[in-house]
């Protein structure tokens, strides 16, 4: 049996098309109710907070996975990335107040000490160290935008999509930080094990993705 972790939250949707896409074996799936665990034939579909599906994998109780970039990159567990699905586009950004756009644009000191709120601190931390800049990083776990609205902190790093979020609290994108989208990942002891059961799903999934182009 193969389990395949799945992010629960704005990206379910998209993962669960794709698998039912590619033709695995998925009833259930798409109307899940509050159900985590799904099995189907030789498949098991884990529903997990999109934060803790890299430790699944990681962990190798999933076999695979689909999880955002954002997550993966945030979770710096060493996984095997299979596919890059392009569903669930969006931007790290680092956003904040119109009138912090002067000091992104002089010169780095000024960005010293800077409070910075988000979901994010291994990628703010990374991002900000390039740019040579030390700052307070201060991790939130959801409703980001409130934290510069309320003074918490001088700006964000967080994700955008539609830009919803940000233009109904008046802030401003200040840095575009990385693109983001969904993968298909896999445990390394998997990939070892099993890499016939992995390539099978792989294949599948990308034919879906093609047939759907
Ligand atoms: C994410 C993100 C932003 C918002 C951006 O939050 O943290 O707040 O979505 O999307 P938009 O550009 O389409 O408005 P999410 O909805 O995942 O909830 P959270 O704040 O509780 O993490």
């Amino acid at each position: 049996m193969l389990t395949i972790a799945l992010p629960t939250g704005r990206v379910f949707s998209d993962a669960a098309a794709l698998v039912a896409a590619s033709g695995l074996p998925c009833s259930g799936l798409e109307s899940p109710g509050r159900k985590l665990v799904i099995e189907d034939g030789d498949f098991r579909y884990i529903l997990a907070k999109p934060s803790d599906v890299p430790l699944y994998v990681g962990y190798g109780t999933a076999d695979l996975a689909f999880a955002g970039s954002d997550v993966l990159l945030e979770s710096a567990i060493p996984l095997v990335e299979l596919l890059d699905t392009g569903k669930g586009k969006c931007r790290v950004v680092v956003a904040g107040p119109a009138h912090l756009k002067k000091r992104f644009q002089a010169h780095q000191s000024e960005l010293m000490w800077l409070k910075v709120a988000t979901k994010y601190p291994r990628i703010a931390d990374g991002f900000f160290a390039a740019r040579g800049a030390q700052v307070d990083i201060i991790h939130l776990h959801g409703s980001i935008e409130l934290a510069p609205k309320l003074g918490l902190s001088d700006c964000i790093l967080d994700i955008v999509q539609s830009g919803n979020t940000l233009r109904a609290n008046n802030l401003e994108i200040l840095e575009h930080v990385c693109g983001i989208s969904l993968r298909l990942v896999a445990s390394k002891k998997s990939v070892a094990l099993n890499w016939a059961g992995i390539r099978k799903v792989t294949e599948a999934i990308s034919t879906g993705l093609e047939a759907e182009r």
